[in-house]
Order: structure tokens, then sequence, then C-alpha cells
């Protein structure tokens, strides 16, 4: 995710500290990065790349001469347009007057600059940002004060923002929020706002949390806070406390737990502009020239296939034929295809050899291809006719946990899209929903409680049928990866098959049981089955088929729609392995033998 850092106070330091912040807002995962400084001038350099390219850039040309008692600073991670110099932030209007950084997503981008470009203005990047410092232009140029141009330009804007703006020739920064993070840091003679606090934690340890729709205004005089009206509002300070260690985890023992905690906004994000609440319709401009495929067959691997699993169920329960393959065994025993199939590969990285090669087979073959993936200029979304891209934000954690929610609600659109043009009202409200629904399981979860009672156990059994079948795989993914202890993930309908021999009183069955009807009754069966053999039973359930009365332990999760329950399943069973592997003491983060992305087949 973009990482925002402003500062006003020491000219000498202004780019010193900028560049601090941007090194301590690293961990964020970036694809470019940039800087502005402003007082009587403004002085802007962006580069593509690591920070490196950045401090090069201003190395070679006038990092010297750059000072000035205000800036703001960007580490970009992207989501218009690849990672290029243009597209790094600051944004600039066209006279240089006026400089943006930017975390979130303008939602109303397209129908703001098609407005300005009519009215002659020149846009030099494909982002959503660049809208704001034109807007801002425009009503400088109207003849508003800085603070008021800032504060308008503000108000035109819908989706989620995060903005610090700097004016030439104004000694103060500006900055509001709205759906995305923004804290302010509060130092002697000095004051910073910032994405995380770990930008300024350096330089001060007393913070101010913005509220939504909040504006700041900072200056050599300290800072202000103002609400939408205006008005005054009255801040605590607060002193925090994290070890320098902890900051990048924004205080969370590891970057899975806080990525899991992530998920209501990574979730926003994902929806964010293309489920309109009003007409209850999904549009995704980058699905307009889909077509209709007589059938779509997804290639993935990991956590990603489990989520194939679930996207060909989605579509075949909406009449459209689909498949889910591995990717590594597509190019093996090669489905048939013809030019109207759709071949979807599911990658959060965008990189994976594996799925690669499988989609490069599938465009050989005549097919066309979609990448579904959360890295904006990857290979796979280069490479494929088409990209939905699921906005997760960086994943430090090697194992996926915010990337599969968010590629899970990615294929609800898709799946809405390909099916009635996007017209399902009662979808369109629980997705709107989803991230507070996550936000629920979270605050309420007891799933650190239950897994002190298995510490000793034996082996460890997910099973689930239908929509929470893939998610039933996924649990056991996640715990055999971080605990490194045996797990199984099967279909519940198998457990008679095999699994049952293996089932006694030292292996704890987690069953996923969501929604009413067949399915759910007949893995309340399965339940009857491992209880009867003494294995202790966890269902993690929306409680619509009271299955819980049948657990020993209940995992439980908000009601919604049938095929958004086993994504909020799926939460708690994260919680279940990251605290059974925090409870074994185990190397979370980077568990042994695996990668975040494998780029060997
Ligand atoms: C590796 C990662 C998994 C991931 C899989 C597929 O094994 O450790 O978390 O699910 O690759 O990665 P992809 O980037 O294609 O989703």
């Amino acid at each position: 995710m973009c990482g925002i850092i402003g500062y006003v106070g020491d000219a000498d330091e202004t780019l010193s500290v900028l560049l601090d912040g941007l090194s301590n807002l690293e961990y964020r995962g970036y694809d470019s990065a940039g800087i502005a400084v402003g007082g009587d001038g403004l002085r802007v350099e962006k580069r593509a790349g690591e920070l490196d390219a950045l401090q090069t850039a201003l190395d070679g040309e006038t990092g010297d001469a750059i000072d000035g008692p205000v800036g703001v600073a960007h580490t970009r991670w992207s989501t218009h347009g690849p990672p290029t110099d243009e597209n790094a932030h600051p944004h600039t209007d066209e006279t240089g007057r006026v400089a943006v950084v930017h975390n979130g997503i303008i939602e109303n981008y397209r129908e703001l600059r098609d407005e300005l470009e009519a009215e002659g203005v020149a846009f030099t990047s494909e982002t959503d940002t660049e809208v704001v410092p034109h807007l801002v232009a425009r009503e400088l140029r109207a003849g508003r004060a800085p603070e008021a141009a800032v504060r308008t330009a503000t108000e035109r804007l819908a989706g989620s923002y995060a903005l610090a703006v700097v004016v030439a020739g104004t000694d103060a920064l500006f900055a509001v929020r709205h759906d995305s993070p923004l804290v302010l840091g509060v130092g002697e003679g000095e004051s910073f706002v910032a994405s995380d606090v770990p930008a300024f934690l350096e330089r001060t340890r007393d913070v101010i949390y913005l509220d939504d729709d909040e504006f700041v205004r900072l200056d050599a005089t300290g800072w202000t806070v103002t609400d939408a009206d205006g008005d005054v509002v009255d801040k605590d300070v607060r002193t925090v406390e994290w070890e320098a260690e902890q900051t990048g985890k924004s205080g969370y023992d590891h970057y899975m737990l806080k990525e899991i905690h992530e998920q209501p906004v990574s979730l926003r994000q994902c929806i964010s502009g293309r489920v309109d609440e009003l007409d209850g319709r999904v549009t995704v401009e980058e699905l307009d020239d889909l077509g209709s495929p007589e059938t779509v067959q997804f290639v993935a691997c990991g956590t990603s296939y489990h989520a194939a699993l679930y996207g060909a169920q989605l579509l075949r329960a909406a009449g459209v034929s689909a498949n889910a393959y591995y990717a590594h065994e597509y190019a093996t025993a090669p489905a048939p295809l013809s030019g109207d199939d759709l071949v979807v590969g599911i990658t959060q990285s965008g990189e994976t050899a594996d799925t690669l090669s499988a989609l490069r087979e599938a465009s050989g073959r005549g097919a066309e291809t979609l990448a579904l993936t959360n890295v904006v200029g990857s290979t796979a979304a280069r490479e494929s006719d088409h990209v939905l891209y699921i906005r997760a934000g960086p994943e430090i954690g090697v194992a996926a946990t915010k990337t599969f929610s968010s590629q899970l609600v990615g294929l609800n659109l898709l799946t809405a899209y390909l099916t009635d043009g996007g017209t399902e009202r009662r979808l369109v409200d629980e997705l709107r929903g989803v991230a507070s629904d996550v936000q629920a399981v979270l605050d309420e979860s007891t799933a650190a409680d239950v897994v002190e009672t298995f510490v000793d156990a034996d082996a460890f059994f997910f099973l689930g049928r239908g929509f929470d079948y893939p998610v039933a795989l996924e649990g056991a993914l996640k715990f055999k990866e971080i605990t490194y202890e045996h797990a199984e993930g099967f279909a519940a309908g198998e457990l008679k098959h095999g699994p049952l021999a293996l089932v006694t009183a030292d292996t704890p069955v987690f069953a996923v049981v969501t929604g009413e009807g067949e399915a759910a009754r007949k893995t309340i069966g399965n339940v009857k089955e491992v209880e009867a053999r003494d294995a202790p039973v966890v269902v993690v359930t929306d409680g619509v088929a009271d299955a819980g009365r049948y657990a020993d332990y209940v995992l439980d999760v908000p009601t919604t729609d049938e095929r958004l329950a086993p994504l909020l399943a799926n939460v708690q069973l994260q919680l279940v392995a990251y605290h059974m592997a925090a409870r074994l003491g185990r190397s979370i983060d980077k568990p042994r033998n695996l990668a975040k992305s494998v780029t060997v087949e």
C-alpha cells in the first residue's frame, strides 16, 4: 500500500526527514518513490524503482539545493498505471505550484479527468491521483487561499484517500483523510503527517490518530485539526510505546497478524468504485471488453488454487461452465480449449512460474487470458489479455491471507460481470458489508483460546462441502505452512473414503459449515461421525444450520450471502493457524523452506 510522509519544520532537515521517512515506510512495499519540497518554490523529484533510484537522482542533480520548510514524500504501490517515473507521486498541476501525494483510490477520477481535460488541462500520468493537484490549481486560479483551495478540491473526490498537499509560496502543509490511514506526529518545533507511525518514529513518539474527514494544517506554529465543516477538533496526543522492531508491523507481533487485521481495509479497496450501491450493479472497467466466454478455466498454485476452486464453483452455480486446474498440471494434461474460452490465472504475485507457463500455454492455444493479481505491472498482468487487480496492498508474510480474501471478492466481481451484466442487488449489498463482517470476526474471535487446548494433538483435519470446501483446504494449508504440524483438508464427503481411518481423540477436526440446506446438513452428518470417534470438533459456522450444537467449540461468523460466508470462515481459520503457530513459537512470517513468490517451475 502506498506510504505518505509530510513534514513541516527545519528547512535544512526537510529532505533528510523525508528520505528517512520513505525508508521507514519501505516495509509497506512499493514500486516507485518521490518527494516534493516547498517554500518559496517547489522542487519535485520522483523515480520508478527502489529508493536508491530516487537518491541517485537527487545526488546527481539537485539534492543539496533542495531545501524548504515543508515537504511531502511517497512510496507508491501501483493501482492505476504501471510503475513509471511519470506515475510516481508527488503529482503536480501544470504550473508546478501544487504537489500532492495520495494513498487510496479516487473512484470518480475518470469523470473528474474528463471534466478537467475538457477545460484544457493536460495530464502527464495515468494515475487517479493526478486529478487532485489540477483541482486544487483550479481553485487557486479562482482566487481561493491555499487551505480553502485544498478543502474545496477535496469535496469533489469520491473513494478513499489520505492526501498531503503543498503549495509553492506557502510554508504550510495540508492533509485530509477519508477511508485511508493518516496519523499526525507532534515533535519539538516540527510536525509530521504519515500513513503510519514508523515513518517519523525516530523524531517523535507523540501521535494523533486522525478520524475520517478530518483536515490538518501544519505550519511553523504547529498543527490544527478541523472537521469537514471547518470547526476545530480537540485531539488527544498519545505516546507510542512500541519497540523499534515492531514498528513496521504497526504494533502487531507479526506481519501475518497485521495483514489478517488489514482485511477490512483491503476488501474495501477491492470493491472501491466497482459496486454501485444505488443501482446494485457491479461495474469493473477493466472487464468491459471481456465478452461472454463459453467456458472458464482457472489456473493457479497454492492458496491461489483454493481461490480458483472457489471461483469455478461460483461460476458453475451461476450457470457458466468452469473448472480449476493446478497450473503445474495444466500443461501435462491440457483441457480442451476453443477461441471462446477464457483462461484465468490467479496469482497474488503475478510471477509464479507455473501459473505464467499455464497462461502462456492457454494463450498459445488461442484462448483469451485474464490475470487476477495483486501486483500492477507484474508478468501475469503484462502478458494477459485482461487484468483484474485485487488491490490488497503489499503482503509481506509468506503465508497469503489478505490476498486470498481479496481474490475471493475479485472472483465474485468477475462472476457477477460474466453472468448477468453485474446486476445482483443482494450480492452487491453483501459485498459492501463484507469488510465490517470481517471486522466483527476479528473483534470477537476466540481462536486463540480454542487452539490452546490442542497443543499436543497428533494431527489436524479440516473439512467442508460446496463453497466451504476450498476454505477447508486453505485452512489446512495455512495451518501446516506456519505451525509445521500435520494438517489435512478435504471435502467433507471424502471423510468415509479414507481420512476417517486417521481420526482419533488426538486429531482435532475443524468443520466449516455455512449456509443452510443439503450441504450443511450433510456436513453436520460428518461432524457426528468424527465425534463418534472421540475427535474434538471445532465448528466454524454462521449458525444458520445450527451446527454448533454438535461441536466442542464454535467459531462464529456473521450471517451473509452463502457465497461470502466461506470468506468469513476463512478469517477464523487464519487466526487458528496464526495462534497455534505463535503458541508453538514458529517463524510465522518466514516459515521454513517456503517462499512468497515461487519463480521456478
Ligand atoms: C507460494 C506462496 C503461496 C502462494 C503460492 C502461489 O507457494 O508461498 O502463499 O499461494 O506461491 O503464489 P501466487 O503469487 O501465484 O498466488
